[in-house]
């Protein structure tokens, strides 16, 4: 037998391989060729003339950082200043104007008591923190409110945040990562959004309110999870509402929210930032409000911008659950500490709260409960009035003109607003970002009742808006 190579033997071997093969070795074959070819015609590195250069450099025309010049006349680009102290009454340079534009519901931004402990804690401690809470930024005044707020819902621990939209963009992707689940509510607002998009998990959106919608989700994800018992066991599985919706004025039906949370061993999160100072007999929130034990929800968050009317926020809950936060929340770590004097106030805001709350709470629905009426007695008919009764914001939009543009009713509003201030009441467009919001709700003016409007103040009120409503869209 011969060792010598045959070029028949292979030719006939290789056409026995297949033309599949045949044609993935051409393939092959082509791509080394180019790779040789490509290697060599590769731009070597060009010298330019200074001249040349220059050149260039001349004809060079950035990209624009934003895709738009805003419009120069846009109200946010002219901002209202406030002269003075804001309370019951705004200055916004041309005397005192009814305020119906804060979310300060109780008022508890004129009170004495707690001017006082403010103004008592900057003398011990100074005006700012100067450094995060692992960093010299924890006064004993932090340790103070947080067990003050522990002791005030009965529960374990708290965490402050100095920036109440921070609380919850921080804390829900402190313990929800990607591949979990978040079952939301589709009108939550805006920190909270931000949270989950931090987050990275599989958010389902919910009709809002809607408890059916929600069943069905939680049904799906359970059948899913029945059939991929593996990714199961590592999916954790999350809720999270507001208690009264800031962008809605609805109060979330929670008695079937921690039904669900059993059922499905959903991890709940439960925003109380509206809904604090205002639902409840005492004025304690939406769990109050429904006679459901703290302990049926894991994790309680809360801004203090709203009835505590101070800022920052803090979250409430299990020391198991809550500490967590203390390494891994990243507004918490990471940003400075609330000034002490605002701790000092947030706390004496608690106990204010706890003694005149069961007075407060219900005359605050009582004027809401009133403004609503009044609203929509007086209101022309293309204005809709959004929101229960008892919620001390309500969203006025323009339902039956549906041929203006969003940005056509925006601009509308803005004239109502106006006109409304030369009927002396202050009020507001509610201020959306409608390019970042998931689903941002109709525009609207949003007004904050509180619970020193008295009947006559009520009436003034209602027939500048209503008079102002006429006006513009006659
Ligand atoms: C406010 O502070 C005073 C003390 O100066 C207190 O008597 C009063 O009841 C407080 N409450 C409210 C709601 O204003
Ligand atoms: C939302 O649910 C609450 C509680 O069930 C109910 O009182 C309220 O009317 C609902 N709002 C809407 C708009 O469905
Ligand atoms: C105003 O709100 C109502 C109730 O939420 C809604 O049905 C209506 O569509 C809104 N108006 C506009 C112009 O979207």
């Amino acid at each position: 037998m011969s060792e010598k190579w045959n070029v028949y033997e292979s030719f006939q071997a290789l056409l026995e391989l297949g033309p599949f093969h045949i044609a993935l070795e051409v393939i092959l074959l082509a791509w080394v060729v180019w790779l040789l070819v490509a290697a060599k015609s590769r731009p070597r590195s060009i010298k330019l003339t200074k001249k040349e250069e220059e050149q260039l450099l001349a004809e060079w025309t950035p990209e624009p950082l934003l895709s738009s010049t805003p419009d120069p006349n846009h109200p946010a680009l002219h901002t209202r200043t406030v002269h003075g102290k804001l309370g019951h009454y705004v200055d916004l340079g041309n005397g005192p104007l009814l305020n119906l534009a804060s979310n300060d519901y109780l008022r508890f931004s004129e009170n004495k008591s707690i001017e006082a402990a403010a103004l008592e804690c900057l003398h011990q401690y100074g005006v700012g923190s100067c450094g995060p809470r692992s960093f010299y930024g924890t006064t004993a005044m932090h340790i103070e409110l947080e067990s003050r707020i522990s002791e005030f819902f009965n529960v374990e621990n708290a965490v402050m945040y100095a920036y109440g939209f921070s609380t919850m963009a921080s804390a829900i992707p402190c313990y929800a990562k990607s591949g979990d689940v978040i079952f939301v509510d589709e009108a939550v607002y805006f920190p909270i959004q931000r949270g989950l998009q931090a987050s990275r998990s599989r958010i389902l959106y919910f009709r809002h309110n809607d408890t059916e919608h929600l069943k069905e989700l939680l049904e799906q994800q359970a059948r899913d999870d029945k059939q991929d018992p593996k990714k199961a066991s590592a999916t954790r599985r999350f809720l999270v509402t507001e208690g009264l919706y800031f962008n809605t004025g609805d109060i979330c039906p929670l008695p079937e929210l921690v039904a669900f949370r059993r059922q499905y061993k959903l991890r709940f999160f439960l925003d109380e930032s509206c809904s604090f100072g205002v639902l409840g007999p005492t004025g304690k929130g939406v769990m109050e409000h429904y006679n459901i034990p703290v302990h049926e929800v894991d994790l309680l968050m809360c801004s203090l911008e709203y009835a505590g009317a101070t800022t920052g926020g803090f979250t409430a809950g299990t020391r198991f659950v809550v500490e967590h936060q203390r390494l891994s929340g990243l507004g918490y770590a990471f940003s400075a500490s609330l000034p002490p004097m605002l701790a000092a106030s947030a706390k004496q805001m608690l106990d204010v709260l706890e003694e005149e709350g069961s007075v407060l709470a219900p005359a605050l629905r009582d004027r809401c409960r009133q403004m609503h009426k009044k609203l929509l007695e007086a209101l022309p008919a293309q204005v809709t009035v959004v929101g229960l009764e008892v919620s001390p914001i309500k969203h006025l939009n323009l339902s039956a003109v549906t041929s203006l543009s969003e940005e056509q009713q925006e601009k509308t509003l803005h004239k109502v607003v106006k006109e409304v201030e030369e009927r002396g009441v202050a009020v507001v467009v509610a201020s959306l970002r409608r390019s970042e919001e998931l689903r941002p709700p109709p525009p609207s003016i949003r007004l904050g009742v509180s619970v020193k409007l008295t009947d006559q103040q009520i009436d003034t009120a209602v027939a500048a808006l209503a008079d102002a409503f006429r006006v513009v869209l006659l």
